[in-house]
This record gives C-alpha cells, structure tokens and sequence, in this order.
C-alpha cells in the first residue's frame, strides 16, 4: 500500500514536469507583443527562464480537463496566469518589500537588472496578461472571455493578491482572523482565480464553479501554510529562495499563531475537504487529487 502511494508521488511529478516543459514552450512562444522593447523582452525572459514550478497553470489545465477544455483551449489561461504570479514575485521580492536577492535558485530580477527594470517588468506582465486573454479568447467565447479578464483582475487587485499583500507587510491585527484573510487575499486568490478558470473555460454549472472555488480556497490555504513551513524547515538548496527570512522581516504567519503541530493539523483538514470535492469528478480527478497531497508534501 506505502509503495503504491509513493509510486503514485512519482509518477506525479513526472506528470508536472512534462506538463511544465510542454507550458514553458507556449509560454515563451505566445507571450511576447510586437513592439516590445529588446531589453524589456530580455528581462521577461530572464524570469521566466528560472522555471517554477507552473502549479497555477497545471491548475488551470486540470480543472479545466475536468469540463472537456483541451490543453490547446486552456492554454492562454494558463499563462495569463502564470503572467499575474510571475509578476507579484518580482514585486514581492522587491527592496522596498520582502528584499529578496535568491528566487528559484537565481537572483532575482532586481539584483541581475536594476529595481526600474524589475518594477517595470512585473508592471508588462500583468498588463499584457489581459491583452493575452481579450487576443485569444474574444473569438472563441465573448462570455468567457468577460468572465477570465473580470475574476482575474479581481483575484489580482486590491481585493486579491495586491490587497493581501497590504495586508502582510501592514498588518493591523495580529490574530485567527487577519491571517486568514491575509492568506486568502494574497496567495488564495490567485490559486482560486487557477481552479475557477477551469469552470468558466468549460461552462460548468453553479455548482462546478463553487466546487471549483471551494477547491481552490483549501489548496490555497494549505499552500501559504506550507510556504510558511518551508520558510522555517525548507532546504534553500531546494527550495531555490532564502529561509528564515519571515522572521528576520517580522512577519507574524500561520505558524507564529497556531504553532507547527496545529498547522499541519488545520492544512490535513483543508486536504481531506479539497479531495472530497475532486472525488466527485472521478477518475478526471486523478492528478489533481495527487496534487492536492503534492501541496503539503513537497520539499519547494
Ligand atoms: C511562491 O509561489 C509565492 C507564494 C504565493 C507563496 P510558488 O511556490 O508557486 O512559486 P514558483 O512559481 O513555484 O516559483
Ligand atoms: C508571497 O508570499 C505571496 C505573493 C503574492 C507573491 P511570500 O512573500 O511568503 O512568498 P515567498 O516566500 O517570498 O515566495
Ligand atoms: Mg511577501
Ligand atoms: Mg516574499
Ligand atoms: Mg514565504
């Protein structure tokens, strides 16, 4: 039974990687508008040369399957997306934020550039990531693509991942409360924002895209609560970023509130919720039930 399980975590992983090396190749392809200048393209291209681990896109590809979308269809989704995240980590680890100088394994992109070209960076990707979705999705469906551009800049804005990230560097209170919101905002809404795409994509029912929205809000919480874990046990090698660094910036997380122990304990639950909201989806569930373990499991 143990060894099943932990073939299935292998096999898993070969799944997300294919599924990123098959990403990466649209990504770099589709993404780039005509006049955009060399050195600003360079820089893009800097960022997303250092990989990632495209767990947004591979949810929106998934989510999507489970309505029939094919990968050829969900595809400029997955990298609008991807656009947004890629560009909330080069603001994240801007000086005047998280002051971060390693991301996954390499400097970041203020350190390798400058801080304009960083800021100016994250400020194409996010733009350019409405343009994506208007250019490729306003012929297929203008319902569906009203529907993308709306939840992904609401997941985006002030009340989404801008919004938690005021939160996390200006937090008011310090309790049950504020860290959850701060969590939902800043990390869970972009993860939502992935799993709903799946059910607009596919014209799901009421019920699909609360399902949808349910199954993000779990995985998103368990996400930052295992970012804050990493943070404190994870392997810099590995996890291709600096650790201990919320403490050194005074961050108050999950785990100052509920200690280690608890925090696994809540993380396990939101686990179970979100795998009963796949389980419904049958056997098209499959590897995002496996992904659901992934969050918790894995070492970056
Ligand atoms: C890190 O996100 C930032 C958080 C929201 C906690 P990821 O862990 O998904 O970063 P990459 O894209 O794999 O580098
Ligand atoms: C980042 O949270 C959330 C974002 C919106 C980017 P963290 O600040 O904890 O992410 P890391 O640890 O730098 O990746
Ligand atoms: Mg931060
Ligand atoms: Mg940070
Ligand atoms: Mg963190």
């Amino acid at each position: 039974m143990t060894e099943k399980i932990e073939e299935n975590k292998v096999n898993f992983l070969d799944y997300l990687k294919s599924f990123s090396k098959k990403f990466d190749k649209f990504y770099n392809q589709k993404y780039f508008i005509k006049n955009t200048p060399k050195y600003l393209k360079d820089s893009i291209y800097y960022v997303n040369s250092t990989g990632g681990k495209r767990i947004r896109p591979f949810l929106v590809h998934e989510c999507a399957k489970l309505f029939e979308v094919k990968f050829e269809v969900s595809i400029y989704a997955a990298i609008a997306i991807e656009m947004v995240h890629t560009y909330s980590l080069i603001h994240d680890d801007l000086p005047s934020m998280d002051d971060d100088d390693i991301r996954r394994g390499k400097e970041t992109l203020h350190k390798k550039y400058n801080e304009a070209t960083a800021i100016l960076s994250g400020d194409a990707l996010l733009t350019d990531s409405f343009n994506l979705l208007v250019n490729n999705y306003k012929n297929i469906d203008q319902n569906i693509c009203i529907e993308l551009l709306s939840l992904l800049s609401r997941s985006a804005g002030s009340g989404g991942m801008v919004g938690g990230q005021v939160l996390d560097l200006f937090p008011k209170k310090k309790n049950m409360n504020s860290i959850n919101i701060m969590n939902e905002m800043k990390t869970g809404a972009l993860i939502r924002c992935s799993t709903c795409f799946g059910s607009i994509l596919g014209k799901g029912s009421t019920k699909d895209y609360k399902n949808m929205y349910n199954y993000g809000s779990a995985i998103g919480k368990v996400f930052q609560i295992k970012d804050d874990l990493l943070d404190i046990h994870g392997d810099e090698n590995i996890l291709g970023k600096k650790t201990n660094k919320d403490k050194i910036k005074g961050k108050f997380s999950f785990i100052d509130l509920y200690g280690e122990q608890k925090a696994k304990t809540i993380a396990m639950k939101h686990i179970s919720d979100a795998k009963d909201i796949i389980s419904s989806y049958g056997r098209k569930g499959i590897y995002l039930n496996f992904l659901t373990d992934y969050i918790l499991d894995r070492k970056k």
